[in-house]
């Protein structure tokens, strides 16, 4: 354990200081341990102690040194944005009581604010002043407590227990799947089948509600044997490894959860006419590929097509996800959950192993 940042000093009189996941953003190597004060009363009115947190591409890329900024005034940001914690104190009348199980909302809105944000609709910030915790300017969730403010904070089912880690990434998708569905009212809209692409957590989570909306899902990888086929074929939905082309069907819907260039534009040319593309995977960039451009934008305009990027949710879609863990089978939902390390082990999490599709950080 390390106190190497300036900018987090412990005040004496706290014998045992708190725990914190940090990281210098844009600085690979920089991830550690830190002794960091108590939460500020600044940060909110609720006191949560953190359970777990949840370990997504979005955490590799900062600690990679590619994504990520600091607090205003410091070089290291706590990070985490995935979490379970437990309320330790919470105002009366704030809606939540010590005990409960919660879930930190992950964007905060702008402060001029843009008509979005000040609607509550900050995943759709239009100015991009919004702050992440864990992400942007904003300190996240992987200390041993943290505070918020009790809008920001979502309750979630006991009986979920450890499973409500999972919640922010489902939140993720259901604003995916709102895109899908109200993009679609723009004409009669009755799809059918839908493709997923990539059976990470994300794409996993995907292929849940899709089954949950009574769709025939595909989901498609590249691995060819293991926990992702099966966990597929548990949903009841058809594990894929071939090109798009090689599937039964043209799927009304697509949700791309790769962020491979490739593969998304494989997905604009063999969706069926008027169907949604929804693009959820954030693509590292610099790798070119050619395309039809042409052809592209003819399939798109004769056939109706869209193609809608969708990131991070608002209240209403961690609502929505909820909904859909609460219905799902827990025992499904525990094998996404495939490993468990402690915080001094930080490392071993940020490792990719084969068949990983969440690995989970406790406190
Ligand atoms: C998070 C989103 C966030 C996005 C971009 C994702 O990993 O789940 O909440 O908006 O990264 O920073």
């Amino acid at each position: 354990m390390a106190t190497s940042d300036q900018s987090f000093i412990v005040p004496a009189c706290k014998m045992v200081p708190m725990k914190a996941l940090t990281v210098i953003p844009g600085k690979a190597g920089s991830v550690e341990v830190t002794d960091v004060p108590e939460p500020p009363e600044s940060d909110g009115e609720v006191l949560v102690e953190t359970m777990a947190i949840g370990v997504c591409g979005t955490d590799i890329e900062i600690i990679s040194g590619a994504y990520g900024w600091p607090p205003e005034g410091r070089n290291r940001l706590i990070i985490g944005h995935e979490s379970l914690g437990r309320v330790l104190e919470a105002p009366k009348g704030s809606g939540f009581s010590p005990g409960d199980l919660v879930v930190g909302i992950v964007r905060r809105p702008d402060p001029v604010p843009c008509d979005n944000c000040a609607a509550g609709e900050w995943d759709f910030c239009r100015n991009g002043q919004y702050t992440e915790r864990g992400i942007k300017s904003h300190d996240g969730y992987c200390s041993e407590r943290y505070r918020i403010e009790a809008q920001y904070l979502v309750k979630v089912d006991p009986k979920l227990g450890t499973l409500g880690v999972l919640l922010e990434p489902a939140s993720v998708v259901a604003k995916a799947w709102e895109q899908v569905t109200s993009t679609g009212k723009r004409a009669l809209f009755e799809p059918k089948t839908a493709l997923v692409t990539g059976a990470g957590p994300i794409g996993l989570l995907a292929a849940l509600m899709g089954k949950q909306m009574g769709l025939d899902v595909y989901v498609t990888d590249q691995v060819t044997e293991g926990l992702k086929p099966e966990l597929v074929s548990s949903l009841g939905a058809t594990y894929h490894t071939g090109p798009i082309t090689s599937l039964p069907h043209q799927p009304d819907v697509v949700i791309e959860c790769t962020g491979v260039g490739s593969l998304v534009f494989d997905a604009m040319e063999h969706i069926a006419p008027g169907g949604v593309l929804c693009l959820t995977g954030v693509s590292s960039g610099g790798r070119e590929i050619a395309v039809d451009a042409g052809l592209v934008n003819r399939t798109m305009v004769l056939e109706n097509e869209v193609v809608v990027g969708s990131v991070n949710a608002n209240r209403r879609h961690y609502e929505a996800g909820a909904e859909a863990l609460a219905k799902a089978d827990s025992r499904w939902l525990e094998r996404l959950l495939t490993r468990h390390v402690k915080l001094e082990s930080f490392a071993d999490a940020f490792e990719r192993k084969a068949d990983d599709v969440k690995v989970v950080i406790e406190l």
